[in-house]
């Protein structure tokens, strides 16, 4: 059988050793002595629209053309010889993806690893087994769940789908914006649970981002899970969606009994693809309750075999793993080095602009990733998330930048809230990837200056409409 493309090889090469002698190494492969040239990394992205300034990572990631290239091969290799790709290909070729992720989260064992879609349906295989053990008994009406006021949007939709509907009671643990330390998030978090925890409740189960989504902030996720076993809570779920290629991932340094991070965002995989990890201990007596939403043939055989096989469709995104480290190792450094430089970049990018703008970034570097919120001058007057999601669109089609605008409601408190007219209510969410140039900041930058200078403000983007 043919073997995948090499990622620094655009054409399926066809003809060298077998996919199943394709094993996955024991410890990641060495760095390569050349690191990939600044021609190769536009190469690579060249499908990129070129009159688009895209500092918006974070909503949909990259993938390389030559993981899209590993991807198509796979693609072929089903339409080929369906039958023999089922019988003798996907499940070892899945294997072996969730070998590399195992590796990469410090994971004790590859069944802790299932390979789902993405962190959507991740969380609605945690929130599920929520809500049988309501409906079953095991809950009482009234114990409660506490998330994040900043939780995604779906994944607060699914906790209402599966918990509230089955009788839980849900908590939201307010966090300030700006915010300035850990210690800020931690004693809002506390006091949420001391909430769940009131007249005889039990909390069943945290949901805790790894990295908030909207504003973007890197949460404790360590020290929040320790807090949850210190009070009793049954089950933690951290939604990392944003976090593998972009944070380091320990997963037995963090404890929680599930973690869910896409592979699509910054990991370089196509869509669609996130892994999940259950941790097999005793704080999660769960654990044979889990099972993937779509019910298949696997139905019974625990989550990871259960996800292998969900009905036909296109498993291609799931088999692309091992090529994708292969191609962050042709980055100096490996995944760390992009990591790494991408966060420098970012606090570099994002202090760029708040200086012209005469702002401030609403997190600290240390608790900002490879993407951090850049406050916007005030005189925009953005006071709604309809005016942010109004001035994006304005930015994209006037201007080509894509990027995600955040509206902050005002309030009284706060620390450097202000800029130097009145209150910010604006930020920009700008994310730094490989791909990435300083001159689609300045594009960025001078956008703003402009419509600043022209006296431009939100309310005249909704007297066009
Ligand atoms: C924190 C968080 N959770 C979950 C998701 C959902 O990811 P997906 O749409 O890939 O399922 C996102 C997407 O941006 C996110 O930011």
């Amino acid at each position: 059988m043919d073997s995948p493309p090499k990622p620094n090889d655009h054409q399926p090469n066809g003809d060298s050793s077998l996919i199943e002698n394709h094993h996955p190494p024991k410890k990641l492969k060495s760095l390569p002595s050349i690191p990939i040239s600044a021609t190769e990394i536009a190469s690579e992205f060249a499908h990129h629209d070129p009159s688009i300034a895209r500092i918006n990572n974070g909503s949909f990631g990259s993938c390389p053309a030559s993981i899209l290239s590993v991807q198509s091969f796979y693609q072929h290799l089903y339409l080929r010889q369906p039958d023999h790709f089922y019988f003798n290909h996907l499940k070892p070729a899945i294997l072996k993806s969730r070998s590399f992720i195992k590796d990469l989260i410090n994971a004790d064992d590859v069944d802790e690893i299932a390979i789902v879609d993405n962190a959507t349906t991740a969380a609605a295989i945690v929130l599920q087994q929520i809500a049988w053990a309501f409906w079953e008994g095991t809950f009482r009406p009234g114990d409660a769940v506490v998330m994040l006021h900043y939780a995604y949007g779906a994944v607060k939709k699914s906790i209402e789908a599966y918990v509230a509907r089955a009788g839980g009671h849900v908590i939201e643990v307010g966090l300030p914006f700006p915010v300035r330390s850990d210690a800020e998030i931690i004693r809002e978090f506390r006091s949420a649970l001391a909430e769940g925890k009131a007249n005889g409740r039990r909390v069943r189960l945290a949901v805790i981002d790894h990295i908030t989504s909207m504003p973007s902030v890197l949460i404790p996720v360590k020290e929040l899970t320790r807090i949850c076993r210190e009070e009793g809570v049954d089950q933690v779920f951290v939604d990392a969606a944003h976090a593998i290629g972009n944070v380091e991932i320990d997963v037995k340094d963090i404890g929680a009994d599930f973690y869910t991070s896409n592979l699509h965002k910054w990991f370089f995989c196509p869509p669609s693809a996130a892994f999940l990890h259950c941790k097999k201990s005793n704080s999660n007596p769960n654990s044979t309750d889990l099972h993937h939403p779509v019910v298949s043939h696997e139905y019974g055989n625990g989550l990871a075999i259960e996800s292998t096989w969900i009905g036909t469709r296109d498993y291609s995104a799931q088999l692309v793993v091992p090529s994708v480290i292969e191609f962050v190792n042709r980055f100096e450094g490996g995944i760390k080095g992009i990591r790494r430089r991408n966060h420098e970049a970012v606090v570099e990018m994002g202090n760029m602009l708040a200086e012209s703008w005469e702002t401030h970034l609403g997190t600290p570097p240390e608790m900002s990733t490879s993407m951090i919120m850049v406050g916007l001058p005030s005189s925009l007057r953005i006071s709604s998330d309809e005016d942010a999601m109004k001035l994006r669109t304005h930015l994209r089609d006037s201007f080509g930048v894509e990027v995600p605008i955040y509206f902050r409601v005002q309030r009284d408190e706060g620390v450097g809230v202000s800029d130097k007219n009145v209150c910010v209510t604006g930020y920009a969410r700008i994310s730094y990837q490989v791909y990435n140039k300083v001159d689609d900041y300045y594009k960025f930058r001078d956008a703003i200056n402009q419509l600043v200078s022209e006296g431009f403000n939100c309310e005249m983007l909704s007297s066009e409409d």
